[in-house]
């Protein structure tokens, strides 16, 4: 426990008024933390989750805030159709926080099973969903995109190959949709998080990666909690980050400057 978990979150009050925003992986650890700090700021969130337990528990704790739920695999497109469809032709900002890890494998003991549902995920996924809403915002002339990458899209040190690489292909698409996008008044961002404390499994069942990679994790400053990374991810999802377009804001409690 570091000094970075007495850290207490403070409601900017009406700074989603109006706004309508999705996010992904509401159900749990980072998209839960963001879906909430939108919603008491004021926003109408769209949240998305494959558990429909998780989501009913975020409405049910949450009766005054306005959630609108979409349960379901956020790979498959009538999923997305159906996230859209919440909106009713209106998305101010989207937040693609669902992810899942992999094992730590190399690239020589990755599966192909692994590597495909890492990359549908992570992926697939957010090119399906940012595809579907681009078209609103593009009407609307003005929308803000923000992607969730990982310490493991800067450093080769942070996952296996499978998560390494679809978090790097993550920021790939993050700063090409920044440049096609710009002039017409979109703005595509990333966050980088860090250790956060959430439900994501990240076992390193690779005995090749045992070998390797726990002695570069000695360098983690720490460990953050969901609501730090809320923080960052809602500055960018605001209009507190206009002027910033196409960046990775490694949230990482000082990890990526070592
Ligand atoms: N926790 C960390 O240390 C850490 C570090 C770097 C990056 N991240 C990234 O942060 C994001 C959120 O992870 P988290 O740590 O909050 O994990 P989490 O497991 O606590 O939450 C992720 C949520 O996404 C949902 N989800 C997973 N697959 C889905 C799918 N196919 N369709 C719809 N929903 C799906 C899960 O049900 C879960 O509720 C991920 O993209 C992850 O890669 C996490």
């Amino acid at each position: 426990m570091g000094m970075e978990n007495a850290w207490q979150e403070k409601v900017t009050a009406e700074r989603f008024a109006g706004k309508t925003v999705v996010v992904t992986g509401a159900g749990s650890g980072i998209g839960k933390a963001t879906a909430l700090r939108v919603a008491k700021e004021g926003g109408k969130v769209i949240a998305a989750d494959i558990s429909r337990e998780r989501l009913d528990e975020l409405v049910a704790e949450n009766p005054d805030l306005d959630f609108a739920v979409v349960a379901g695999d956020i790979t498959d497109q009538a999923v997305v159709d159906q996230v859209v469809a919440a909106g009713e032709g209106r998305i101010d900002a989207l937040a693609n926080v669902a992810g899942i890890m992999d094992k730590f494998e190399p690239i020589h003991e990755i599966e192909d099973s692994t590597w495909e549902r890492v990359m549908n995920v992570n992926v697939n996924s957010v090119l399906k969903l940012t595809r579907s809403v681009v078209p609103l915002m593009l009407e609307a002339g003005q929308g803000n995109v923000v992607n969730v990458a990982s310490e493991a899209g800067l450093r080769g040190s942070a996952a296996g190959v499978a998560y390494t690489a679809s978090k790097h292909a993550v920021i790939g698409m993050t700063k090409n949709s920044a440049v096609m996008y710009g002039k017409k008044g979109l703005r595509f961002n990333a966050v980088a998080p860090g250790a956060v404390q959430t439900n994501i499994e990240a076992p390193m069942a690779s005995e090749f990666a045992q070998q390797v990679i726990p002695p570069l994790m000695g360098i983690i400053p720490g460990m953050a909690t969901a609501s730090q990374l809320a923080a960052s991810i809602t500055f960018l999802l605001s209009e507190d980050s206009t002027n910033i377009n196409g960046v990775v804001l490694a949230s990482d409690t000082g990890w990526s400057a070592i």
